[in-house]
């Protein structure tokens, strides 16, 4: 464990999945494991993150943006990152801190990708972003859509209220990510308990660390 945490040290995780997968839960237990072994860990949230990146979270997710178009959002997303990326993320790898991110690039091949953007595009618009600034290991938490709207609660947000045929071909396309990309991808079954489902993720990062 401790060699573990030694190796974790500068690196960049990042935790992704549909809506309602449980991330929030599970990043919350892996950064207390992180740090309970000694880890210095700095956690992000994207879309958010930074006042500016804050502020543009509320306009991506404002249900009366309705008529926002998926280019707009791609540009809004990749806008708040840009300076997350600045802002936090960079200072704290390079002071060698562990950085775990809720959700990342990876998001936003999937949504955006569901809503009609090119892959590639939406790549070359994260190197304009972010440049370098990318995850060494991207965390997928695998659950049906149906399952994992299933289990949100309160009023849904913008991207939340959209169609069950949008949030199934953004499952797909977290998973062909990381079909594409095994040695930075691992896929994670979200199904189970709190507990079970944060053994896999460890499980997954002590397997890439090797
Ligand atoms: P959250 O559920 O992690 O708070 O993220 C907010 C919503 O924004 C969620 O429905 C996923 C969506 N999203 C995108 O559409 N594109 C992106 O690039 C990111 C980061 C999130």
């Amino acid at each position: 464990m401790a060699e573990m945490m030694k190796k974790l040290a500068g690196k960049f995780l990042v935790i992704d999945g549909p809506d309602g997968a449980g991330k929030t839960t599970q990043i919350n237990l892996l950064i207390n494991h992180l740090a309970a072994g000694g880890l210095e860990v700095c956690k992000v949230r994207d879309p958010g993150g930074t006042a500016i990146g804050d502020k543009i979270r509320q306009i991506l997710l404002d249900r009366q943006h309705e008529e926002m178009s998926v280019r707009c959002e791609l540009m809004l997303y990749m806008a708040s990152r840009a300076q997350l990326a600045h802002q936090v993320i960079r200072p704290a790898l390079a002071a060698g801190r562990c950085v775990v991110g809720d959700r990342y690039i990876s998001s936003t091949v999937a949504y955006q990708g569901a809503g009609g953007m090119d892959g590639r595009e939406i790549q070359e618009a994260g190197r304009i972003a972010v440049g370098d600034t990318l995850p060494d290991l991207t965390v997928i938490l695998n659950l049906p859509a149906e399952t994992g709207l299933g289990r949100l609660k309160g009023a849904p947000d913008r991207m939340e209220a959209k169609a069950m045929e949008f949030h199934r071909r953004v499952r797909e396309l977290f998973l062909q990510q990381a079909a594409q990309a095994p040695d930075r991808f691992a896929v994670v079954d979200a199904a189970g308990s709190v507990e079970e489902v944060q053994q896999r993720i460890l499980a997954a990062i002590a397997k890439w660390i090797g």
